[in-house]
């Protein structure tokens, strides 16, 4: 079986974010969303992996390489424009070839390991669907179930969903799919829906198995649940849930697990957890932080106390040390905020 990893897509949930990294990047424990993707399929035997790629695609072949590090070869495969998930499908149609094949979001997370959907899948059924319960399934595709316990129709988005059984980001196909793809046309958004080649399929007599997933599912494309997986993943951490790499300084500070720090960090006069992740070079100082994704060279100063936030790479967030005020933050690469808004109007 092949593995296909959707990494393209233009991430406009996570903007402003987004306008600069892929969102299938943003680090999760400090490790990109991505590289859990790739060691999942790795997990379950799934080695020869296409990566579907868009604007983004530089940064991510830069960030994944050629899969050797985790024992699996990875072909990238350009996607002119997000079109949707069955267009991707379609792009593909020349690495996949008649194989059966996993597909999977690059930006979905999942708690447990991919073991029990895969097992048995051939490909001589036409699909295999992974469904999990959610609270808001008109964010999602949606299953509708027949009376037997099976798959009776699908739908995207729905208004009105007919269950709360949503589509989860991983899906087995057999070769019938690429049949599919091509038949249908583009939704109301303007995208080449996988849900209504799906629904093809049912219309015209396959079968599409389903599993129901038991463990915890996120798709990180919003900061919410991004910080909830974070949150997932920390709460891993052995012991006291502290891990500071090698090179990173902390000073005068407490750290409360789980928290995790990057070599390079550092950490002065400040407490900083439960739940963040201190990307490498990052600097906080005289600052409270907690709940929060610190990328790659981001710098909290003088700031009591910032909370459910992201931070881009190089971020610079300040405050007024001595002043509590409790701040909440999506911030793209290179953003500066100066809570404590003095803003240069002092001197004028
Ligand atoms: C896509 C699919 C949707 C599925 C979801 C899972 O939605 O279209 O059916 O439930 O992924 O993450 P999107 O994230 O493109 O809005």
């Amino acid at each position: 079986m092949k593995g296909l990893i959707l990494s393209g897509g233009s991430g406009r949930r996570l903007r402003p974010l987004t306008h600069t990294s892929a969102k299938q990047l943003v680090p999760i424990a400090n490790v990109p969303i991505l590289h859990y993707v790739v060691a999942d399929l790795v997990g379950v035997g799934i080695t020869d992996i296409g990566i579907v790629v868009g604007d983004t695609g530089n940064e991510v072949r830069a960030s994944v390489g050629d899969g050797s590090r985790w024992g699996a070869s990875v072909t990238y495969i350009d996607q002119e424009a997000p079109l949707g998930l069955a267009h991707a499908v379609k792009v593909a149609e020349g690495f996949l070839g008649d194989e059966p094949f996993a597909m999977y979001l690059g930006d979905n997370m999942f708690e447990d390991s991919l073991d029990e959907v895969v097992e048995g899948f051939d490909g001589s059924v036409a699909a295999r669907l992974l469904l999990a319960h959610v609270d808001d399934p008109s964010s999602f595709g949606v299953a509708e179930m027949a009376s037997d316990g099976s798959i009776a129709a699908l739908f995207e988005k729905p208004a009105e969903p007919p269950s709360d059984l949503a589509l989860v980001g991983v899906y087995l196909f057999g070769p019938r799919i690429h049949e599919a793809v091509r038949a249908i046309e583009p939704s109301a958004r303007g995208e080449l829906e996988i849900t209504d080649a799906i629904q093809w399929l049912l219309d015209s007599g396959e079968t599409v198995e389903h599993r129901v997933l038991d463990g915890w599912w996120i798709d990180t494309g919003k900061k919410d649940p991004l910080l909830a997986c974070n949150r997932l993943v920390l709460d891993r951490l052995g012991g006291d849930g502290v891990v500071v790499d090698d090179g990173a300084e902390i000073v005068d500070s407490t750290l409360v697990g789980p928290v995790v720090v990057a070599a390079g960090a550092r950490i002065l006069h400040s407490t900083v957890g439960p739940y963040v992740s201190v990307g490498g070079d990052c600097s906080i100082e005289r600052s409270t932080v907690e709940h929060s994704v610190l990328m790659q060279g981001a710098s909290v100063t003088g700031l009591d106390h910032l909370t459910a936030s992201v931070l881009g790479r190089e971020a610079e967030v300040s405050g007024v040390p001595g002043e509590s005020v409790r701040v909440s933050l999506l911030l793209g690469d290179h953003s500066v905020v100066d809570v404590g808004g003095s803003g240069g109007c002092t001197d004028g």
